[in-house]
Parts: structure tokens; sequence; C-alpha cells
């Protein structure tokens, strides 16, 4: 019994406003989690063997509501049988995607919630919704509707935000959704995030990743092929990450190696890794003779960032991921970020945020175009710092400090106001990050540092100049004949 109701649970149901992708969604977590899928609307019209619009216009609202509810009843308690026999290391066992009005009954709604996870397309703005509810087929003209709709939806805690990744990577953001992901998963997770995330998960992890940056070597990368040779896994089976970048790095390259491909799921748990190791494709190990020296280009199918996870997160880590925020801005954003974030930031923010580096990788996915580079932006300064502090600088003040470095030098080549450098430094601070260089570090020590950046380009280094809010520009400068 416990593992019927066990394997109940993962059922999926993607909900949200008419029109808000969740049939596309749904179809596509399905497909990446190797599980059936069912598109409430259309067993309906299959079993009426009628359109929607028809039943509404024949029958009324309130008799198509009758009729949703019985086939939703008759399709949970149908997937009560099929999921007992659901093998456990099959995890979700079906995504269903619902109609747009499908939980407005409190049965309905306490029904998909006790047996499966429901994950809410975040809601459009009013007008949208308004459009698009009086679009809706059978539906009358609208005026608070459109309004009590959005609070509806706006009440379902799992709320998510979906969009492809170059190389049909899906990433899903959201809120308590990485339950419903990792379940009878082959997880492989950082030693810290088992600790402190395993027991309310309800997974255990086939392997584990020894947690820092230290760790992130050839030898952990064997010792996962081991792991997964222990397990059996073979060319179908997928892995999932739960860690930082330094798991999805490293159990991404174990997944691209082992057989030759297998396909991976990447679960971020911290700030940094949400906002960019996650998407983009590269996985890695470092050497001693350079970080993520060993690597492979191997998108994982789905990234599911549940902001969930961030509560754990000490304020350094938290400072660390606003870096690559900030740095995203500075690339990304038409004019002056919103005001103030404090606080965690929400799954909103975080997907807007991720959908700069999304959109450049999109662009450029295995870095052949020169596109990524801006990517790179203050991180040329940044990699010459934590170099020349034995790393003590993290890499998130490194990149504070680093992008400041590089508005200065725009500023320098006329290619950004002067009040530039204080504008973005003022924002770094505010997210309580460091702006300027430690004690006894000259820019002049950071030029051989910089020469020696793997993006080196003959004698030249190109750097990826922050010149104001949404204007990063990829540039050529001559460290033999230019200071900084
Ligand atoms: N693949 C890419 O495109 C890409 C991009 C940027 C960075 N990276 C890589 O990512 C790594 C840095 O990522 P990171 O900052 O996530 O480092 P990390 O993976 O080392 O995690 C930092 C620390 O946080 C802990 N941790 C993770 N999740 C936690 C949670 N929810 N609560 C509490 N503690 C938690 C970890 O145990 C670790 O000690 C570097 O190796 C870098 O090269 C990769
Ligand atoms: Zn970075």
């Amino acid at each position: 019994m416990g593992d019927r109701v066990e394997n109940i649970r993962r059922a999926i149901f993607v909900y949200g406003a008419p029109a808000s992708g969740k049939s596309t969604l749904g179809r596509a977590i399905a497909e990446r989690l190797g599980v059936g899928f069912v598109d409430l609307d259309e067993r309906i019209v299959t079993e009426e063997g009628t359109s929607i619009p028809e039943i509404f216009k024949t029958r009324g609202e309130a008799a198509f509501r009758d009729i949703e509810s019985k086939v939703l009843r008759d399709l949970i308690s149908g997937l009560a049988g099929e999921q007992a026999s659901f093998n456990l290391r099959h995890g979700a066992a079906v995504v269903v995607s619902l109609g747009g009005g499908t939980l407005l009954r409190d049965e309905n709604r306490a029904l998909c919630e006790e047996r499966g996870t429901v994950f809410c397309l975040d809601t459009p703005s009013d007008e949208e919704l308004a459009r698009r509810i009086g679009a809706a087929p059978g539906s009358r003209p609208l005026g608070d509707r459109a309004k009590e709709r959005a609070a509806h939806y706006a009440s379902f805690p799992n709320r998510v935000a979906a969009f492809f990744d170059a190389q049909s990577s899906l990433v899903v953001v959201g809120r308590g959704i990485a339950p419903a992901i990792l379940a009878g998963r082959n997880v492989v997770a950082d030693e810290t995030v088992a600790r402190l995330w395993a027991g309310r998960l309800g997974v255990s992890p086939f392997a584990t990743i020894p947690s820092g940056e230290e760790h992130k070597t050839p030898a952990t990368v064997a010792s996962l092929w081991h792991a997964f040779a222990e397990r059996g896994l073979g060319r179908k089976d997928t892995v999932v990450a739960l860690g930082g970048g330094v798991a999805g790095d490293l159990t991404g390259f174990a997944a691209a190696t082992w057989m030759r491909g297998i396909p991976w799921i990447n679960v971020p748990t911290t700030l940094l890794s949400m906002v960019d190791a996650s998407t983009g494709g590269k996985t890695g190990c470092d050497l001693p003779e350079g970080k993520n020296l060993a690597g492979a280009f191997h998108f994982p199918k789905l990234v599911a960032i549940d902001a969930d996870f961030l509560d754990t997160l000490s304020p350094k880590l938290v400072a660390d991921g606003r870096a690559e925020m900030v740095k995203h801005e500075a690339i990304g954003l038409a004019g002056k970020p919103k005001v103030e974030s404090s606080g965690l930031p929400s799954p909103a923010e975080i997907a807007e945020n991720l959908m700069v580096k999304v959109r450049i990788v999109r662009e450029d996915p295995l870095e052949t175009l020169g596109r990524r580079i801006l990517l790179n932006c203050g991180h040329t300064v940044a990699h010459a710092i934590e170099k020349a502090t034995g790393y003590r600088v993290s890499h998130g003040e490194a990149v504070a400090i680093g992008c400041v470095e590089e508005a200065k030098v725009a500023v320098r080549r006329n290619l950004a106001p002067a009040s530039w450098p204080g504008e973005l430094a003022a924002r770094f601070a505010a997210m309580g990050l460091p702006t300027s260089l430690p004690d006894g570090l000259s820019p002049e020590a950071l030029v051989p540092l910089m020469r020696g950046d793997k993006k080196r380009d003959g004698g030249t280094v190109v750097f990826a100049l922050p010149c104001g809010w949404g204007d990063v520009r990829g540039i050529r400068i001559d460290l033999s004949k230019e200071s900084l």
C-alpha cells in the first residue's frame, strides 16, 4: 500500500490559464521524464465524441464541468491501478495536462493535490488573462472574472515558468517541483545537499559527490563512472544531478562520457547554478593545470529549478549567485535594473534573469560563433583575481570586482560614460558584494594572469566589456601594448 500511494503521488498535473501552454509543457515534461502523458481535454473529446465548444454550446458550462470532473476522477482511479505495478526506478508515472478551469472545483483540486503535484503555469497579466479566457471556447465576455481567475491560479503553491534552452533542453522554474522530478530516479547528489535535503525530498541518491570545488576532479568523475557501472546504467537510462554547479558539471560530464553519452537531468540547488551553470550545456571537471579544462557540451534534457533550495544557502552563497544575476542585468537589460531586490529571488526573477543567458546560448549553442563571449562579462578580470588570491576571493566576489574594473576599461576607451562604473558598483554593493580590488592587489599584477586566460587569442585578450545596462561588447585588447 505504501508503494502504491507513493507512486500515485508522482503524477504531475500541469495547470494554468487557457492558452498558457499546458499541453506543450505537459507533453515535454512527460517526454523528458520518459513517462506517459494525458491531455484531459483530449480525453473528454474522445469520451464524449464531440468538441468542447460544442458541449459548452449545447449543454452549458455546468454540464461541461460535471463531465470534466468525472473524466478526471476516472483517469486518476485508473492511474492507481497502472501505477501500483510501476517499477519504482521509473519515477513520476504520468503527466496530465488539465483544462484551464479544471481545478476551479474544490473536489478536483483536492484530488489532484492529494494524488500528485500540480505545476501551475505562471499567470500572465490581467489583460492578457482576460483576453485568453475571453477567447476560450464557450466562455462569456469577462470583467471581474479575469481577476478572480488570476487569484485562483496564484493560489497554487507550485507555480512554474518554462522555456527551452538550446538543443531542446527544457527549463522549468518554480517552487516545490523537485520532489516530483526526483522521485524514483537515478539521483547523484552533492553530499551537503543530500544531508540537508534528501529526507525532506524523499530521495535516496545512489551516488554522492563530496562538496567543494576541490572535488571537481577526474577522480570524482571516475568514481561516478564506477557508481554508474554498479547501478547497471545503460544507454537508455537517465541520471539526475542534485546540487550546485560542481555536482551539475561533474554529473553532466560523467553522463556525457558514460557509454558515449546518456541523457541527464539537472536539479540545481545554489543560486549560482540556477541562474548560470544549469543551462548552456557545459559540463566538465578541473585539472591541476586549470579550471574546467576537461569537459564536453552535453545539454541536460530537463533542468528543474526549485527556488525552495535557496532556503538553506548561506548569505555568502546567495551573494555569489547575485553577482551572476547582476552580470546578466548588464548583458541583457534594456535600461536600469528594477528597484532594490532584497531577500531571496523569486522563481519569476530567476526565470527572467536566466533568460538572458538562454537567449545568447540559443544563438550560439556550442560557442562557435563568438556570441557566448558576452557571458564572460567581468570574467577576464575575475579569473585573474581568483588566481592571484589563490581562490580566497569567491567567484561571485571576483565577478563583482571584475565587472567594475572592466567597466572602468570601457570608460577609458570612451565606450561608456564616466558614471557607469559607479552605477554598476552600487548595484553589486546592494547585493552585499565587494567592488574594489583586495588590498595589495594592483591591476598591473593581474595583467600576466589575464594573458594566460583560456579565452586568450594570439597576443590579445578578448574582453566582454560592460558598457551600460544591456550593453556588453566583445573587445580585443592587446595587453602587451595597453595597460589596464
Ligand atoms: N556549466 C556552466 O556553464 C557553469 C557556469 C558557471 C559556473 N559553473 C561551475 O559551477 C561551480 C560553482 O557552482 P556553485 O557556486 O553552485 O558551487 P558548488 O556546487 O560547489 O556549491 C557551493 C556550496 O554550496 C553547497 N550547497 C549546494 N546547494 C546547497 C543548498 N541548497 N543549501 C546549502 N548548501 C548548498 C555545496 O555543498 C557547496 O559546498 C564551479 O565549478 C563553476 O566552474 C559552471
Ligand atoms: Zn561566473
